[in-house]
Formats: C-alpha cells, sequence, structure tokens
C-alpha cells in the first residue's frame, strides 16, 4: 500500500506535468504564407519597397516560433500565446541555462514529438541583445542591423543565418502540434536578400 501510493505520486509527478504542458503546445489555424519579391515589384521607390519587403519579413521575425527565443528578459516563452516557459529557466551565463536547469537536459538532438518538446542539438536562447519581444518592427529591424547588437554581422551574414542556420531551420519544422514560421525558409531568405539589394530601409 505504502509503495502504491508512492508509485502514484510519483507517475502523478511525472506525467501530469507533461500532460498539461503538451496541451499547450497543439495550435490549430493554417500556417501563413509570405508575398514574393516580386510582388514588390510596383512599388517604385526603392526605399519604400526596401521598407515594404522587410515588413513582409517581419512576419517571420514577430512568429512565436523565432520570438520565444529572443525575449528581452532572461526566461524565454512557449507557445503561440508566448507565455512565460514552464517549468520556469533562465538562461544564465552562455544562454544553455542554469547550472542546474540546462536546456539539454529536456531539449535534446530533435523534436520529442510524444511528449511535445522541441529539439536541436543547439537549442539555446538568444542572447540578451538580440531579443525582440514587445519591440516595434521598426526597433528590431533597426537592432538586427546593427553589428554592435547582432553578434557582429554584417547584412551578408544576416542573409546566410536566415537560410542556413539550424535554429531558424527549427521554426519551419518545431514538431508535432506546433505551427510553422509562415511560408518556407527559402522564401524568407529570398526577402531578406532582397530588403538587403534594396538598401536595408528599416519600416517608419
Ligand atoms: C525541465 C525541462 C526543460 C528545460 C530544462 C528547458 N525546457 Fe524549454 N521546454 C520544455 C517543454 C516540456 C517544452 C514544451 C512545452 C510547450 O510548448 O507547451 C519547452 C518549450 C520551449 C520553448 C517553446 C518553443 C515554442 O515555440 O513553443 C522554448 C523557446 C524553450 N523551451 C526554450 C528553452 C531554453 C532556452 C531552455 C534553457 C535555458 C529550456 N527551454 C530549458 C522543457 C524544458
Ligand atoms: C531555440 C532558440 C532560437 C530559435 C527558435 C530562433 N533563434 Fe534566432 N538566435 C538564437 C540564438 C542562440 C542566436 C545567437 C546566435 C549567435 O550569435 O551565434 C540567434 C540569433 C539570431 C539572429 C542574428 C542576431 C540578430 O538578432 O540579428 C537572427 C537574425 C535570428 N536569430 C533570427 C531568427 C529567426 C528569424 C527565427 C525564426 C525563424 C529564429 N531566429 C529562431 C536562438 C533562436
Amino acid at each position: 500500500m505504502n509503495y502504491n501510493f508512492r508509485v502514484q505520486v510519483l507517475v502523478a509527478a511525472l506525467v501530469l506535468p507533461m500532460s498539461v504542458l503538451t496541451a499547450y503546445a497543439v495550435s490549430d489555424g493554417a500556417p501563413e504564407r509570405l508575398a514574393s519579391v516580386e510582388s514588390f515589384a510596383s512599388i517604385p521607390d526603392e526605399a519604400t519597397r526596401s521598407a515594404a519587403i522587410f515588413t513582409e519579413f517581419g512576419k517571420v521575425l514577430t512568429h512565436p516560433r523565432c520570438m520565444n527565443c529572443h525575449p528581452t528578459s532572461d526566461r524565454p516563452r512557449q507557445g503561440d500565446a508566448r507565455r512565460l516557459h514552464q517549468p520556469p529557466v533562465w538562461r544564465g551565463a552562455d544562454g544553455y541555462g542554469l547550472p542546474a536547469m540546462r536546456c539539454p537536459i529536456c531539449h535534446t538532438k530533435a523534436n520529442f514529438d510524444p511528449a511535445g518538446v522541441p529539439g536541436n542539438p543547439i537549442w539555446h536562447l538568444a542572447p540578451l541583445e538580440m531579443g525582440w519581444q514587445d519591440r516595434t518592427l521598426g526597433q528590431i529591424c533597426e537592432q538586427i542591423k546593427d553589428p554592435a547588437r547582432n553578434g557582429g554581422r554584417s547584412l551578408e551574414a544576416l542573409i546566410e543565418h536566415i537560410r542556413e542556420e539550424p535554429l531558424v531551420s527549427w521554426a519551419w519544422a518545431p514538431g508535432y502540434g506546433r505551427q510553422p514560421a509562415p511560408g518556407t525558409q527559402h522564401q524568407a531568405g529570398d526577402l531578406i536578400e532582397a530588403w538587403v539589394k534594396t538598401g536595408a530601409v528599416c519600416p517608419n
């Protein structure tokens, strides 16, 4: 009896939080599309066109799949409602969490669909200076092209990051029950490249 009780408590402790958490992860709604670079050709003024292209790209940047890892605090967010991460975790010195709660303890090399836990070999939080949460798209735009706040990247490196970075790729393959970022990674790469070629003008 004592043993059974303990087993029950153990099962409840392990299973309950997981099921509560994964229940939140399921989202509906059709995946959003991205407009093609060509569809901006009718805007004659190049600066206006550049800002319009960035605004379209902003659908990706401000999507919860990207935003949840780019907070302006020390805690990641979860789900489409971008609620604070449960269980509570903090960025720690290197973005991989405090010593007792490292991201890879739960976030393994790949998505673990049975428990709804996303995964990637380098799963960790973007540095604080790369936080976007609660900022306007214009502010985010200025920030991501500023080498002092974007990890010392040139505009070319920024294009490459959007086209190839594994954590960016994850946003289009986020695992069961999670809505992917809009469009495709390829389209997002084309948009940011077109934005750079038209002078990298920020909206507003
Ligand atoms: C104790 C386990 C655990 C640890 C440690 C942990 N996570 Fe999570 N994390 C989860 C679970 C479970 C989910 C899925 C929950 C959900 O979405 O409802 C999740 C989801 C996320 C998401 C949401 C993805 C999305 O778009 O919905 C992000 C971002 C995230 N974790 C970042 C981190 C980071 C960064 C760290 C380290 C600083 C970390 N996590 C540490 C368990 C953990
Ligand atoms: C699992 C967390 C995670 C997810 C998901 C994620 N990022 Fe990041 N992002 C990071 C980390 C960590 C860095 C810093 C990498 C570095 O500097 O080497 C970063 C850096 C960046 C940078 C370069 C720095 C800057 O702010 O200009 C861009 C651009 C970027 N991410 C875009 C995106 C986009 C777009 C998405 C969604 C399609 C996304 N990220 C999803 C963690 C994440």
